[in-house]
């Protein structure tokens, strides 16, 4: 849907580059084929494995447009499975559920366990003959979707042609290397709908330019001048030392990461193309994650995360709540901007965007990354 002269506008260097043309952020038929063209074909965040913490947990998903599971096997692997009935197509996890054994599609009744092995198939061969010779059950398992965890973070390929994850990933995996995440411990999870496009979300993460206009508490700690711009490959960010005044430093921190000294004031704001951001300081990260609704409606999901099972309790609850409070403020200021966004680019005077070479490299970076997938 992008034409030549679109492509070649924006693949200019940065100052005199024009963004996407408007139609890419309010366009339904854009946001359906970026469900193909982009989202099945990267590494996308799908779900967290404290979503599925026991065995027989099952937690099904509509990726990509792709309705998928993920099951928490016997052996404790979280595996991941396009979620249709290999007989005739059903969708075979309804809901998210807890304890299963196996997983029995409601329509004739074929189970399989949640390796994804076909294990049952009634009356095939006949009034209570369960087999038949016509049938190899060996060849009939779930079709699995390929996924990698890392940490608490379920990444899925649903074309299952990308590049290994951790070479896709490798430069967003060298900034989060110097965190000792193994402890990392879920602490909460906050969704948000938001009237605006996912790529609009995505790019207000990408610049502190609006810093200064829209967060002005942030400001003051984390000035815009201060951020340092990563745009390599699929990773993208800034990152800056904030600096806290010290009546916000609690009389009794939380527990840093292992190996961040008392002295590290560093905040990474990292994103994984396309929808994974993870904001990592000393003592906390947390997740943030796009689900493209439509067009004009975007659900993000935030989860934090401290280090060691003692950082989240009691003691330390002011603490934690001090962090989450001032991101979901934050978060709520971004989003009325992200919507006043999004319904500018509703008028035909929106001709795309113009970007600064010094703070909004990686909003261009971002946008080049949407149109060489929508283009290829
Ligand atoms: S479609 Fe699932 S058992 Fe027939
Ligand atoms: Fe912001």
């Amino acid at each position: 849907m992008l034409t030549k002269n679109d492509v070649q506008d924006l693949f200019q260097p940065t100052t005199s580059a024009t963004g996407l043309p408007a139609f890419a952020y309010t366009c339904e038929d854009f946001a359906r084929e970026e469900q193909a063209h982009l989202f099945a074909r990267t590494w996308t965040c799908a779900g967290y494995g404290h979503e599925v913490p026991n065995p027989g947990d099952v937690m099904p998903r509509v990726v990509a447009g792709v309705p998928i599971v993920f099951t928490r096997t016997k052996s404790g692997e979280v595996k991941c499975f396009h979620n249709i009935c290999t007989h005739r197509g059903t969708v075979l996890v309804a809901s998210q559920a807890s304890g299963q054994q196996a997983l029995r599609c409601r329509y004739h009744g074929w189970t399989f366990d949640l390796d994804g092995n076909l294990r049952v198939t009634p009356h095939w061969g006949g009034h209570n003959e369960p087999s038949s010779d016509d049938l190899d059950k060996s060849c009939l398992g779930l079709k699995q979707v390929r996924m990698h965890q890392w940490h608490d973070w379920l990444f899925i390929n649903v074309d299952g042609k990308a590049e290994p994850f951790e070479t896709y990933a490798a430069s967003f995996l060298g900034h989060c290397e110097e965190y000792g995440l193994d402890d990392a411990t879920w602490c909460r999870t906050m969704p948000y709908e938001i009237s605006g496009n996912w790529k609009l979300v995505a790019e207000n993460y990408l610049e502190t330019l609006h810093l200064n206009f829209v967060h002005t508490v942030l400001a003051e700690v984390a000035p815009f001048e201060q951020h340092e711009v990563i745009a390599d490959g699929p990773c993208l960010g800034t990152i800056i030392d904030v600096g806290l005044p010290d009546s916000w430093v609690p009389d009794d921190p939380l527990p840093r990461w292992p190996g961040i000294g008392d002295n590290n004031r560093t905040a990474k704001n990292l994103a994984l193309f396309p929808n994974f951001k993870f904001v990592i300081g000393p003592d906390h990260c947390c997740s943030m994650v796009e689900y493209a609704v439509g067009a004009g409606i975007s659900h993000q999901r935030w989860d934090f995360y401290f280090h060691g099972d003692s950082a989240t309790t009691e003691k330390y609850t002011d603490a934690r709540n001090s962090i989450i409070d001032f991101y979901d403020k934050t978060n709520v200021e971004d989003f009325e901007a992200v919507q006043a966004i999004h319904e500018g680019h509703k008028s035909p005077a929106m001709t795309g965007a113009r970007f600064n070479g010094i703070w909004e490299g990686g909003v261009h970076h971002f946008q080049k990354l949407v149109a060489e997938y929508m283009t290829a």
